[in-house]
C-alpha cells in the first residue's frame, strides 16, 4: 500500500504518519524530515536546502525527487509507504507516479486532512519536535511527558526556525499555489479522501484508519 497525506503546515501530517505507520506497517517518508536530518549532519544535500527551508519555498524539484527516488529503492520500503510533504507540486506527483509505475506499484490513496488557517497558525507557533527523531509535540494539545524531552526517544525538543510568524505566512502562500492543484490530480484519479482535520488527533486517526483500512 502506498499513500500520500496532503494538508498545509501544521495540519497534523507528521502526527497522523507515527500513528498511522504504526498501526499499518508503513514506512514513514516524510521529505522535510529528511531534508532536517541531512541539515543537521551538514551534507550536501542538507546545505542545498537550508535557504529554501529558511524562506519558506520550495526546494527545487531534481534535489527533492532524486531525494524521494533514492529513499523509495531502499529495501524496506517493499510493502509500502507513508509520503509526508511529497509530493508537493505536479511535477513531483508525476514522478512519483512515473517511479512507482516502473515498480508495478501505485499510490493507492491521497488523504487530505483539511484544516482552517487560523488553527494551522496556532498549531504551529505552540509546537516543538524531537531534535533526534522528529516526533512533534503542541505545548496545549499534545505535550511531551517531561518539559523538554521527547517521549520516544529522551532527544531534546526544540522548535523549528520556519516555524515563525513570517515564514509560516509564506509556507502557506506555497501550499495554496502549488500543493493545492495536486488535490485535484488524486480526485480525478478517484483516490482522494478529504479528513476533517480540525478534531483530536486520536479522532483525526481514527477517520484516517477507517479511510485506509477500507482500499484494503
Ligand atoms: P515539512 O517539514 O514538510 O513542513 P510542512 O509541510 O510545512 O508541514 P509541517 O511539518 O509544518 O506540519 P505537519 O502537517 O507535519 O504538522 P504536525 O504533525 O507537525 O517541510 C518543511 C520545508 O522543507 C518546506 O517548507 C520546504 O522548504 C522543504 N520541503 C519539504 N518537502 C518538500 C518537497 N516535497 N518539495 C520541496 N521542498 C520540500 O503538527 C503541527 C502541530 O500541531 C504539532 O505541534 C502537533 O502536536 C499539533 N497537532 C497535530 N494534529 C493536531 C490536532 N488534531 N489537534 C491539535 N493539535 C494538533
Ligand atoms: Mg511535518
Ligand atoms: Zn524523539
Amino acid at each position: 500500500m502506498n499513500i500520500v497525506i496532503l494538508g498545509a503546515p501544521g495540519a497534523g501530517k507528521g502526527t497522523q504518519a507515527d500513528i498511522i505507520m504504526e498501526k499499518l506497517h508503513l514506512v514513514h517518508v516524510a521529505t522535510g524530515d529528511l531534508f532536517r536530518q541531512a541539515l543537521a549532519k551538514e551534507t550536501p544535500l542538507g546545505l542545498q536546502a537550508k535557504s529554501y527551508m529558511e524562506k519558506g519555498l520550495l526546494v527545487p524539484d531534481k534535489v527533492t525527487i532524486n531525494m524521494v527516488l533514492e529513499r523509495i529503492a531502499q529495501p524496506d520500503c517493499i510493502s509500502g509507504c507513508l509520503f509526508d510533504g511529497f509530493p508537493r507540486n505536479l511535477g513531483q506527483a508525476k514522478a512519483l507516479d512515473k517511479a512507482l509505475g516502473e515498480q508495478g506499484k501505485a499510490i493507492d490513496k491521497a488523504v487530505y486532512v483539511m484544516v482552517p488557517d487560523e488553527e494551522l497558525v496556532r498549531r504551529l507557533s505552540g509546537r516543538w519536535i524531537c531534535r533526534s527523531c522528529q516526533t512533534p509535540y503542541h505545548m496545549v494539545s499534545s505535550p511531551p511527558r517531561e518539559p523538554g524531552k521527547c517521549d520516544k526517544c529522551g532527544g531534546e525538543l526544540y522548535q523549528r526556525s520556519d516555524d515563525n510568524e513570517k515564514t509560516v505566512r509564506e509556507r502557506l502562500k506555497v501550499f495554496f499555489a502549488e500543493t493545492v492543484p495536486i488535490i485535484n490530480y488524486y480526485k480525478k484519479q478517484d483516490k482522494l479522501a478529504e479528513i476533517d482535520g480540525n478534531q483530536d488527533i486520536s479522532r483525526v486517526a481514527k477517520k484516517m484508519v477507517e479511510v485506509l483500512q477500507a482500499i484494503k
